[in-house]
């Protein structure tokens, strides 16, 4: 039986991308239109749409809107194509850390070098690339929710960090893809989802899309994960990622490497799930992975309301990195990757079998 979302995060509607505004989630759920190549920059940038496969789709959307004013602006299509590649490079820079964004604004540069028609063709192979990359990424999530869902233990307690669900990719979720494939084989199965802060996306996307979903989850806080692993109520972590390097050295929220040493600790798998466009084999190892720093606002204040002392210290780092020996394995498209993530890594990008 296949797990029915409800979400669709983004779309593409013939000339513009509609997406869910999650910043005002769980407060209200609503669309927003995104009618221009800048307007995207600063939805991705400002976080109205996130989550690496979100961003990465995004981005794509992206570079067709700047395809769309370029069409209207250039009759010269050697001017126009170079105006675009230079638009999509700079789409890749809207946030640092999730690969995907790279990766779909780079399958987007090679539809545009690759083309051999006009300028209005240009701007029609865009849009077509975009919406196949959104299906696909659709596609993988339940390639990905099928395969974890074998690891996931009957009546399982499943502790999640961070929103890596429909909310964060087209639709089905990464991380909440295993969970929704699991609970539709055995609807036993809960979720604990660390709030997650400075953003709190555990608290307000997490919880809200799997309630909107009718799975039951229990929402703690950041700190609480060891307490309740200690007392042998979690039997799995399964969070997702925004960039692997090679070796499987994977950044994620920060704080997600704190739930996997508490993990090991406790002797419970530590699980990642992510598409294969997350894994970036041209590093080595997570200490090439660029992490974002974000406003000190995030951590000083909720919801408005300064929560500290004023002109305090702060360093808001948006990721972190775990290291691989804490991963039992990567939940990906074509199968779990285990240890030595080098090899099985290389394998999976070199064969489609694994
Ligand atoms: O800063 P965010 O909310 O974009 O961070 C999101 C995460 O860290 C997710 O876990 C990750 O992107 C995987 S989403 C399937």
């Amino acid at each position: 039986m296949e797990f029915k979302s409800k979400i669709k995060t983004i779309e593409w509607i013939d000339n513009y991308s509609r997406m869910v505004d999650q910043t005002v989630i769980p407060y209200e759920y609503k669309f927003i239109n995104i009618t221009s190549g800048e307007e995207m920059f600063h939805a991705i940038r400002d976080m109205i749409v996130r989550g690496a496969p979100a961003i990465g789709i995004a981005g794509a959307h992206g570079i067709v809107l700047f395809a769309q004013e370029g069409a209207d602006k250039y009759t010269n299509r050697d001017e126009f194509v170079k105006w675009l590649i230079d638009k999509a490079e700079y789409m890749k820079t809207s946030r640092p850390t999730a690969v995907n964004l790279m990766w779909a604004c780079q399958k987007q540069i090679d539809v545009i070098k690759n083309s051999q028609a006009d300028i209005k063709g240009i701007v029609e192979e865009l849009k077509e690339n975009a919406i196949k990359l959104e299906n696909e990424d659709i596609e993988i999530n339940k390639k990905i929710g099928d395969y974890g869902a074998e690891v996931v233990p009957k009546g399982a307690t499943i502790l999640t960090h961070c929103n890596a669900g429909a909310l964060a990719t087209v639709g089905y979720g990464t991380a909440l893809g295993v969970v929704r494939s699991a609970f539709a084989k055995d609807n036993t199965i809960k979720v604990f989802a660390d709030e997650t802060r400075p953003r709190q996306q555990g608290a307000r996307i997490t919880t809200f899309e799997l309630a909107m979903d009718g799975i039951p989850v229990t929402l703690i806080t950041d700190g609480m994960c060891s307490y309740f692993m200690k007392k042998g109520m979690i039997d799995m972590v399964v969070v997702g990622a925004d960039r692997i390097a090679a070796n499987g050295d994977t950044a994620n929220k920060i704080g997600t490497y704190t739930v996997a040493i508490a993990a090991k600790y406790h002797n419970i798998p530590f699980y990642i799930a992510a598409p294969l466009s997350t894994i970036d084999i041209s590093i080595k190892t997570g200490d090439e992975i660029p992490i974002e720093e974000r406003s000190h606002e995030e951590v000083t204040h909720i919801n408005g309301k300064r929560i500290c002392a004023e002109g305090i210290n702060v360093i808001n780092p948006g990721f972190d990195v775990t290291p691989h020996e804490l991963i039992a394995g990567i939940i990906t498209e074509k199968g779990i990757l285990r240890p030595d993530y080098n090899k099985s890594i290389a394998e999976a990008f070199s064969t489609s079998k694994l």
